[in-house]
């Protein structure tokens, strides 16, 4: 601590603290993960329909631990939560040229998932809490005509729900939602993804589940439900699901619904089952760290840090902040010297895409979108980084003192 304030006090010294730990680096892969995953290659087992009379694939296994765990009565495994997220649009009815709300602030499969289905979104604003700015929804419900809103829980901030609920059922619009970032997280008492029609989740490298890639569908709609199996690849062998509506609803559908051949494989439900477990106390091990920045970074000048409701019980896998009463030059310098300081900040200020990062101006297949102004500004002065769980609190607390030096050194 005493090296902090030393630092602190001497911001442009040689000896600048300077983290050393790597943003994108997980925890390993627990033990009876790798060991079922190891029993599964030794059998060749890998495809999920490849079983024997009488047994149940580890993917229908976890689908139907995902869907107890939620709380719905179905689930699918999917390739990624980006196909999870078209096989939900395709499922619920969208039909090219068909107007989706989507919030402005998401991540590019969510576009891409848009694109997929060959409808037209009508992005939504967002607020400066990064939640969609539910006024603007309803104007633009209103205006739109558009029955369907793609929900995306960006970076964990989930929005009143309760209002989401009564202004899609007031304008007959059916809700996906994109919970990529909320695994684990509920709003009042309820898990994201059972609000809406659909929720699609990701087990993709930097999310609350790790098994490289894939995607969890849930959903309590019969129809929808067989139309997803049916769409991810199922071929006749959908009686092999466990988490799967009755028989006859697939008969209506399994000669109308293509294969769009995007099923989860037995060895990445294997490393997600290993996880499940311990989602929760993976959760609070997350909002630890996330309390920890968020108590040590709040009052920091040209720092404002987000509001959040009572009611939204989020997981801080990552943390947001943004620079207020700064020009955007001075966002880019901040940035740039947190990273010579071994903090990883990304930022969504640049209209170039960059790693995993970009912004609504940069989906340029859509042609021309509506205009966001309010976005586009609160997109400019937005900081944006991982919090892994391989960052201990000590790490944390380096990382808070590394932003406020540097926020010290560059802030006019
Ligand atoms: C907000 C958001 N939605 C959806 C996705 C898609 O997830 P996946 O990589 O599993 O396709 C991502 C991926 O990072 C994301 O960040």
């Amino acid at each position: 601590m005493a090296k902090e304030v030393k630092f602190m006090c001497n911001p442009k010294s040689e000896n600048r603290l300077v983290f050393n730990k790597e943003f994108t680096r997980q925890e390993p892969i627990p033990e009876d993960g790798i060991k079922r995953a190891m029993e599964i290659m030794e059998t060749g087992r890998l495809h999920r329909y490849n079983t024997v009379r009488g047994e149940v694939a580890e993917t229908s296994l976890l689908e139907k631990e995902f869907a107890d765990y939620v709380g719905t009565a179905y689930c699918t495994g999917l390739s990624s939560c980006g196909s999870a997220i078209y096989v939900a649009l395709k499922s619920v009815g969208v039909l090219p040229g068909d107007r989706i709300l989507c919030n402005a602030f998401t991540l590019a499969p969510v576009p891409g998932a848009i694109m997929n289905t060959e409808a037209e979104p009508i992005f939504v604003e967002i607020d400066e809490n990064y939640l969609t700015d539910l006024d603007d929804l309803e104007e633009k419900a209103e205006a739109s005509g558009a029955k369907f809103f793609l929900l995306s829980h960006m970076r964990g901030h989930i929005v009143d729900m309760d209002r989401v609920t009564e202004i899609c059922n007031r304008f007959g619009i059916t809700m996906i939602e994109d919970c990529a970032h909320t695994m684990g997280a509920k709003w009042g008492d309820k898990f994201t993804g059972t609000f809406g029609e659909v929720g699609c989740f990701s087990t993709q490298t930097y999310k609350h589940i790790n098994s490289g890639e894939g995607g969890l569908l849930v959903t309590n709609d019969d129809n929808v439900a067989a139309k997803v199996i049916l769409y991810s690849g199922s071929y006749m062998l959908y009686e092999k699901h466990i988490a799967k509506p009755p028989l006859e609803v697939f008969e209506k559908y399994k000669q109308m619904i293509p294969n769009f051949s995007l099923r989860m494989s037995n060895l990445v439900a294997a490393l997600i089952r290993s996880q499940l477990p311990e989602l929760d106390k993976q959760c609070t091990r997350w909002n630890d760290r996330y309390k920890l920045i968020e108590k040590r970074l709040r009052g920091t000048p040209y720092i404002r840090l987000p509001e959040r409701s009572v009611k939204e019980h989020f997981v801080g896998s990552s943390f947001q902040f943004t620079i207020k009463g700064a020009p955007v030059s001075k966002v880019k310098q901040f940035i740039n010297t947190c990273s010579d300081r071994g903090i990883e900040i990304k930022w969504f200020g640049s209209m170039e895409p960059k790693g995993f990062t970009s912004r609504f101006e940069s989906w340029e297949y859509f042609g021309k979108t509506n205009p966001l102004p309010k976005t586009a500004e609160l997109l400019n002065f937005m900081c944006d980084f991982r919090v892994p769980l391989t960052f201990s609190l000590d790490d944390c607390k380096q990382i808070t003192t590394i932003i406020q030096q540097v926020t010290e050194e560059v802030m006019p």
